[in-house]
């Protein structure tokens, strides 16, 4: 099913939690909503799954305008943070449990549950408690309870955040065979921008309620709207010098030779945020069209990583062990096209050459 949000607003007194946010969640496909703690990723979900109702704006399951529709109409699957199983009821009951509340035969419902039991890998603790899972496998039995329904759609909210890290990594790979599987619509929140970069089809970036982009996962970190998206999606994080704009150059703070960046439609003079992947920093003994000097080195795996001095800021860079430099030595430094943007340092806004 694919979902539809117009222009949605959502307002708790002054605090305007989600902007006039506009998106089309494709059928099938996995998005995360993504963004800083406060940002209206929850509230957002919320409004879809019908729980809080909507200040402004429509929300279409498909062609059907649901804004007013109560949440046992949506057709929905939940799953929180605190996935609350019902502590009395075996991983059988609980998964079963929505069926019953919906008169579905006994003999019926069982079948279906132990068939989304089998797809989320949790079958043969049928007859425990929830207390006697991990939490990984109580994360199984919420997921199981929330697709038992055959939900046209999955919300999930932060579900992975009481796991420990290696539970995390593995289970987001599982919600993502789950998700492939049943071929639900599925929302997924987070704020952890590596989480979401390794299951979503796409991505909604959020910031204090407004969208900055939204868009298939990978253009996030290759094409990113504004200098707030490049800085939050990739690890390490995206390199910054700040300077003035100068006929195809950047005089950066503190640095006394300009650095070529290319020709922006940008007016000499404009103060501007110069941002690079540390993949797309080339770092060579020989040639290169700026001389920078190394400031410290990390051997990280089969690559060194270098810090290059760049007056008040600094670039991160990765060489080959074989040919990493010593630190305290000049390198001559230039810079792919990929992976390379520049930013108004005010609005951060993008420029384009
Ligand atoms: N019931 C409420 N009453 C008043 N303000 C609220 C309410 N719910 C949320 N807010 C405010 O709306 C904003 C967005 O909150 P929301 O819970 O959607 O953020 P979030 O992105 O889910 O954050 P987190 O990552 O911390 O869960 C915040 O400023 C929050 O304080
Ligand atoms: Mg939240």
């Amino acid at each position: 099913m694919e979902v539809r949000i117009e222009d949605l607003v959502k307002r708790f007194g002054d605090v305007v939690a989600v902007n006039h946010v506009n998106a089309t969640f494709e059928s099938g496909k996995l998005i995360a909503l993504l963004g800083p703690s406060g940002c209206g990723k929850s509230t957002m979900l919320n409004m879809l799954s019908g729980i809080l109702p909507v200040s402004e704006g429509r929300i279409y399951f498909d062609d059907q305008d649901v804004t007013s529709l109560s949440p046992d109409k949506r057709e929905v699957g939940l799953v929180f943070q605190n996935y609350a199983l019902y502590p009395h009821m075996t991983v059988l009951q609980n998964i079963c449990f929505p069926l019953k509340i919906k008169r579905i035969p006994k003999k019926e419902r069982i079948e279906r549950a132990k068939e989304y039991a089998r797809m989320v890998h949790i079958d043969d603790y049928l007859d425990r408690l929830p207390k006697e899972l991990s939490g990984g496998q109580q994360q199984r039995v919420a997921i199981a309870r929330a697709l038992v329904k055959e939900p046209k759609l999955l919300l999930l909210d932060e579900p992975l955040s009481n796991l420990d890290a290696k539970l995390r990594v593995e289970m987001r790979e599982e919600i993502r065979r789950i998700q492939r599987e049943s071929g639900v619509t599925t929302v997924f929140v987070t704020h952890d921008q590596e989480e979401a970069t390794s299951i979503s089809d796409y991505i909604m970036l959020m910031k204090l309620g407004v969208m900055q982009q939204f868009a298939a996962t990978r253009n996030l970190y290759n094409d990113p709207a504004n200098l707030f998206v490049a800085d939050f999606i990739g690890n390490p994080t995206i390199n910054q010098l700040h300077g003035i704009y100068e006929e195809g150059s950047i005089r950066a703070d503190g640095f006394a030779k300009a650095i070529p960046i290319g020709n922006y439609k940008i007016e000499d003079g404009t103060r501007i945020v110069f941002a690079s992947r540390p993949e797309s920093v080339l770092v060579s003994k020989k040639s290169g069209e700026t001389e920078m000097e190394v400031e410290e080195t990390y051997i990280s795996g089969k690559d060194t990583l270098c810090v290059l001095n760049a007056g008040d800021g600094f670039l991160r860079a990765y060489v080959d062990n074989e040919d990493a430099p010593e630190e305290k030595t000049a390198v001559r430094v230039s810079f792919r096209k990929k992976g390379v943007f520049v930013f108004s340092e005010e609005s951060g806004e993008r420029y384009y050459e």
